[in-house]
């Protein structure tokens, strides 16, 4: 080959690959009002489970044809999207199929019978198919196991919290098996090693990981961390919890402090408090909905960068570490942040700097009110400790909050509404960790899209006056290696606290 020749080569190929691959793409995410069975603790038939899989299917057919016809490249769609929720392992077995491992290049659409009686996969693959578009949903998976296995489940198969993506050829490109189950989910199987799935396309890299699976570092931290995903897959069901765990807040602060794309779609369920799913870049929302008032699904579409750029690393330490407490002279109260004792203290006036500390994290707050309203309070609050309830998990928590009632000892339940304006906030704190995430919520359960920032200091901080009163501010830190303190050190807390005692 002369130069010449392998520069004509290089070009091509180079300009093949620029036509191939896309700087941006349109994404969808559908929160979904799942039809549920009408009990779920007792079995009914295979046809009984694809009878009612088969309608919830129907509904979502036409949210994936209209995101399709809109111009999405891939559509999410949420967590127990075709069955629901409360089965026992016996109950939920109807619903589940034999998913093979997406190594076997597999497009179920085309080679329906390849993998035995799998008609849910099918019609999954022929959606994807029929539409162009890649298709994300969760389903159920069973495998067969036996006395070779010793961990095999004594009805004979293991069970598993599924989610699948189906390419827009109808291949499934993606499987992944729960890894963090929520209480309640006993009737699937925690797999033997946490899976970190990612799969390819002309606009980016692609992880998925479920729910409760956010709050933990695998997989979730690891598809970024080490995988490199450009966007994260989400389906979800998720219960709203405020102050700190409502859906769109939290996903779109995960979305911001992993710097990720984040696609997150929630079921529609107001009476377990399931709504609200969002689309999310790494700098701010592009599509969120949260709806507590009416029955109706809700198909939302953004279009985001195929690789959100990276720009700033920040040290969560940077700044507050600098910062000298200085005496406000109030007093610190306690109070409980779901089933978590925080320190607090309350913000006496319309402009102040405060500064709390619980443990090894101190939290300081810069704030300016429009006008302080007399029946509302605001408190800053610190956490430093493992979370124990619906899981174990260390937090090192920072937030200035309403709370509840002018009572301090409402700071931390939960509340939806506030009147009092912020012309300004900067919020930070001492962290021991890089993995913390930045929530702003306002009044009604609004985010504040465009309207904040985190420096490379460490600081969350206003651009602008917010655009609604507000309800929350938080940096929200995990430390992961402290979740499961080893049962020596924690025998050997318990003796130094008996002999110190
Ligand atoms: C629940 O029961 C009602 C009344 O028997 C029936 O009409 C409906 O189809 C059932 N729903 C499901 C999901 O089986
Ligand atoms: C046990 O399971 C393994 C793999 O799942 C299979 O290869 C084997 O044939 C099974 N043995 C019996 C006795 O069923
Ligand atoms: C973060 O900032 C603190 C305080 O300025 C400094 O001690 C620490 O070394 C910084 N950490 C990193 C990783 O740069
Ligand atoms: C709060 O601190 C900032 C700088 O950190 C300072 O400019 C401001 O005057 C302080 N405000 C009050 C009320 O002390």
């Amino acid at each position: 080959m002369t130069a010449a020749q392998l520069l004509a080569y290089v070009a091509i190929s180079v300009s093949w690959v620029e036509a191939g691959s896309l700087d941006t793409f349109v994404a969808a995410v559908y929160e979904h009002v799942v039809i549920l069975p009408n009990d779920t603790l007792l079995p009914v038939s295979r046809e009984e489970a694809l009878v009612l899989m088969n309608r919830n299917l129907d509904l979502l057919e036409r949210a994936i044809a209209s995101a399709a016809k809109q111009g999405a490249h891939i559509i999410v769609t949420p967590e127990d999207g075709l069955y629901g929720w409360n089965f026992n392992r016996e109950t939920i077995y109807p619903y589940l199929e034999d998913i093979p491992d997406p190594q076997v290049n597999w497009i179920p659409c085309n080679h329906p019978n390849r993998f035995g009686h799998t008609p849910v996969q099918n019609r999954l693959s022929c959606l994807a198919k029929e539409n162009s578009i890649y298709v994300v949903a969760n389903i159920g998976d069973k495998k067969p196991c036996n006395a070779s296995d010793p961990q095999c489940p004594l009805d004979g198969r293991y069970q598993y919290n599924t989610d699948v993506v189906f390419d827009s050829q109808g291949k499934l490109v993606a499987r992944y098996h729960k890894q963090n189950l929520f209480l309640g989910e006993g009737q699937f199987n925690v797999p033997k090693e946490p899976e970190a799935v990612t799969f390819d396309t002309t606009f980016g890299r692609f992880g998925i990981f479920t729910c409760f699976d956010i709050l933990f570092h695998d997989p979730a931290v690891t598809l970024v961390k080490d995988f490199h995903v450009d966007t994260v897959l989400f389906p979800t069901a998720w219960m709203n919890v405020l102050p700190h765990l409502s859906a769109i807040e939290f996903h779109s602060a995960w979305a911001m402090g992993m710097k990720v794309n984040f696609l997150a779609s929630n079921i529609h369920h107001p009476a377990k408090k399931m709504t609200g799913s969002g689309i999310y870049a790494p700098d701010s929302p592009r599509a969120f909905h949260y709806d507590m008032k009416t029955k109706e699904g809700k198909l939302l579409l953004s279009q985001l960068d195929s690789h959100p750029n990276h720009p700033v690393v920040v040290n969560w330490t940077s700044y507050a570490s600098g910062i000298e407490a200085l005496s406000t002279g109030n007093k610190e109260f306690k109070s409980i942040v779901f089933f978590d004792e925080f320190t607090f203290l309350e913000l006496k006036g319309d402009t102040g700097n405060y500064t709390v500390c619980q443990k090894d994290l101190c939290c300081h707050l810069s704030y300016k009110m429009s006008e302080k309203e007399a029946d509302e309070v605001y408190a800053l609050g610190a956490f430093d400790g493992l979370h124990t309830v619906e899981g174990s998990y260390h937090l090192q928590i920072c937030t200035l909050l309403k709370c509840k009632t002018t009572n301090l000892h409402t700071c931390g339940h939960s509340v939806e509404t506030a009147s009092t304006r912020f012309d300004m906030f900067s919020l930070s704190g001492t962290f021991g960790t890089q993995y913390v995430f930045p929530e702003v919520l306002l009044s009604g359960i609004q985010l504040a899209p465009g309207e904040f920032q985190v420096s490379s200091d460490g600081r969350l901080f206003s651009l602008k006056p917010p655009s609604g009163p507000v309800l929350t501010v938080t940096l929200f830190g995990r430390v992961y290696e402290k979740d499961h303190p080893s049962s020596a050190s924690s025998h050997l807390t318990a003796e130094t606290l008996i002999v110190m005692l």
